[in-house]
């Protein structure tokens, strides 16, 4: 288990690569097993999450192997169905393995995800999207199993789930006929999983609007796709420099999938400078309360960002209100950043972060993923040495943290 230990009250400085995006390639991965072809992903990357996915393809048939910066899959003959509990423990959203599984193989077998550290995560809209293609859908022993040949239906969304947009895309791929996703999440991952889909042949089109259409059983072959950039990693690092003060340049971003962090970041006092090819922020003074940040689906702010940005506006000089409308338990790192000093009150979805002069070093808790962030960026800003223990979680989505932020000058290491 490893924990960071952070000296904070250092500056960052200079200019990082932001490494692919987790919640894209995540789908894209289970994708590779619609193709009966080789599939070479760019700029894949290295995430304990990503590793967990590799090692599902493996155990349905796949070559699946890492080749530097890209990984290489060929589902030319996959043999496999099921996925054991141990493999789908491993990663939070292997439940997206479904719609691809059953659609290539005719049947499917995992055992349901249980709760996560966010709360209850239920499927009921990925199953109900299976079941109206025609997928049969037995819940039993706490394992899922379907089966059936799939037909293009149309899919109402009673909300704008992103997982359950994607296995109902990738469902569709395989199903006979016409399929329409009514209400889709309009998250940039969802267009990044139909431009992959479509470069393997498929004909989806819609993503990035409420209403995705999948004309089913278009002949598949391998293809290559260069995953962008993590917004959620960017935003992570912005919230960073907003915590400790100075200059940084993100690259390698596209800055509109980050417009409403930057949107807060800026009414917070700090000077935010977009362009095509780098993010720039710079942040030389307390950083005032804003207006409420209210998660929402894309293009509203979003509920990964919410942690990281509340440690940054734990230490400032107003109030800021956060409302989060995604998920239950996402405040997990409120009572971890009030060690550190912050005054914070969290009432059902409401947090009031009261902004105070200074934060202090303290041993602290890592909970979920962007939670564990929070607080790491939270410690370079703070006065003193922090020890965030419960790294694990942190390295589900970022490829080296401390690598990152060491390169912008901060004082972690890992023990
Ligand atoms: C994805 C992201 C996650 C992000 C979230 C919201 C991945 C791997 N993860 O998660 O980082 O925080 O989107 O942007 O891409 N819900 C149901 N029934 C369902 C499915 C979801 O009620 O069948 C609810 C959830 O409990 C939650 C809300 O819908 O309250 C949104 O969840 P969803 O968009 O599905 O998030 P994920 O795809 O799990």
């Amino acid at each position: 288990m490893s924990t960071y230990i952070v000296e904070g009250g250092r500056p960052l400085e200079g200019s990082v690569r932001v490494h692919g995006a987790k919640n894209s390639v995540l789908p894209i991965l289970a994708a590779c097993l619609l193709a009966p072809g080789e599939c070479v992903i760019h700029n894949c990357p290295d995430l304990s999450d990503v590793r967990a996915s590799l090692d599902i393809l493996r155990r349905l048939g796949c070559r699946a192997e890492r080749q530097g910066e890209a990984v290489v899959v060929d589902a030319s003959a996959p043999v496999g169905w099921d996925v054991p509990d141990s493999l789908m423990r491993e990663m939070r959203s292997s439940v997206i393995f479904l719609g691809a599984i059953l659609g290539r193989m005719g049947q499917a077998q995992l055992c349901a995800p249980g709760g996560c550290e966010l709360g209850p995560r239920p499927i009921d809209l990925h199953l109900s999207a299976i079941r109206a293609l025609g997928g049969a859908v037995e819940e039993a022993d706490g394992g899922l199993r379907c089966s059936g040949r799939l037909r293009g239906a149309d899919i109402v969304l009673s909300l704008p789930s992103v997982g359950a947009t994607e296995n109902a895309m990738l469902a569709a791929v395989s199903a006979d006929g016409v399929t329409t996703i009514t209400n889709a999440a309009r998250e940039p991952e969802i267009v990044d999983l139909q431009n992959f889909l479509t470069a393997l042949g498929a004909r989806v089109r819609g993503a990035g609007s409420s209403i995705i259409t999948v004309e089913g059983r278009a002949p598949l072959h391998g293809g290559t796709y260069t995953v962008p950039a993590d917004r959620i990693v960017a935003a992570t690092y912005l919230a960073a420099a907003a915590c400790a003060g100075g200059e940084v340049e993100l690259t390698g971003v596209d800055w509109r999938r980050l417009s409403t962090v930057t949107a807060v970041l800026r009414e917070a006092g700090c000077a935010v400078e977009s362009t095509p090819a780098a993010i720039r922020l710079g942040c030389h003074a307390p950083l005032r309360g804003v207006p409420p940040v209210r998660t929402a689906p894309y293009p509203g702010f979003p509920t990964d960002a919410q942690p990281p940005l509340m440690a940054a506006m734990a230490k400032g000089s107003g109030c800021t209100v956060f409302v989060e409308n995604i998920f239950e338990s996402r405040y997990r790192h409120v009572d971890e950043l009030a060690r550190m000093g912050a005054d914070i009150r969290v009432e059902g979805r409401v947090a009031v972060v009261y902004g105070v002069p200074r934060l202090h070093g303290a041993r602290v808790r890592a909970a979920d993923l962007r939670g564990g962030a929070a607080l790491v960026c939270a410690a370079l800003g703070a006065e003193g040495v922090t020890a965030v223990s419960g790294v694990h979680h942190m390295d589900r989505g970022y490829q080296c943290l401390e690598g990152d932020l060491a390169a912008l000058g901060a004082e972690i290491r890992r023990v």
